[in-house]
């Protein structure tokens, strides 16, 4: 089921070249996504039902995407030597480094993942991201301010969204 989606994106792809700003993570216009996918779904620590560690999960949990909930912030935290981090805690803030208002926070499930379908004004607005591990010992926060909510697209591969060393 799940390849068989994918195949399918990666078929549509070609068709947004014509896209004057190509946005990378939306899907395309032409998808048909059913109504009763539009749950809230927001991640807890401990959860084990999410997947795709370290993918763009708003390539497919998106307006026109076959993902369950419309996520407006998702992605995947990491230890220091880059394995999934698990229920750690995402707070998107209006200042860097823990400071300024705490507009949301998000806890990681058991795989690493974090995901939410809160409302958030990306992106009109920008916000800082601050990371901690699960014993709140750990912190990391990124020094500017991002518009989107789906942080592995920036932070793919060998760049993760991730904790410092213990
Ligand atoms: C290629 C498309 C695709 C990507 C990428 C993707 N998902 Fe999903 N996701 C789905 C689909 C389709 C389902 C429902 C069927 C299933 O569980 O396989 C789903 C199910 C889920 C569920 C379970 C929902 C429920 O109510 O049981 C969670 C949680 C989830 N995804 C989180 C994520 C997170 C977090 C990411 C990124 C790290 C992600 N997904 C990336 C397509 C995707
Ligand atoms: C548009 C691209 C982009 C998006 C989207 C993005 N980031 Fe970042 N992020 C960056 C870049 C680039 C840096 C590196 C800044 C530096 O090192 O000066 C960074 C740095 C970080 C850091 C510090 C990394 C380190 O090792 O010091 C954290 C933590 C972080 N981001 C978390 C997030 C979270 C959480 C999200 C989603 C809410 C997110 N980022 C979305 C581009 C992005």
């Amino acid at each position: 089921m799940h390849r068989s989606l994918l195949t399918f994106a990666l078929a549509l792809a070609p068709l947004a070249c014509g896209d004057p700003e190509p946005e990378p993570f939306l899907g395309d216009d032409e998808f048909v996504r059913d109504p009763a996918l539009d749950v809230e779904l927001v991640s807890a620590r401990g959860d084990d039902i999410s997947h795709a560690v370290g993918d763009n999960c708003m390539r497919c949990h998106q307006e026109n995407g076959p993902g369950p909930g419309r996520f407006t912030v998702a992605g995947t935290l990491h230890d220091a030597d880059g394995a999934p981090a698990p229920d750690g805690l995402v707070e998107l803030r209006t200042a860097p480094d823990g400071a300024g208002d705490l507009v949301l926070a998000i806890e990681v499930d058991a795989r690493g993942n974090f995901y939410s379908t809160e409302p958030l004004a990306f992106p009109d607005t920008a916000l800082f991201p601050t990371v901690y591990s699960g014993d709140g010992a750990r912190k990391n926060h990124m020094p500017f301010p991002t518009s989107s909510g789906a942080c592995n697209v920036c932070h793919a591969g060998g760049f993760g969204v991730r904790l410092p060393e213990a």
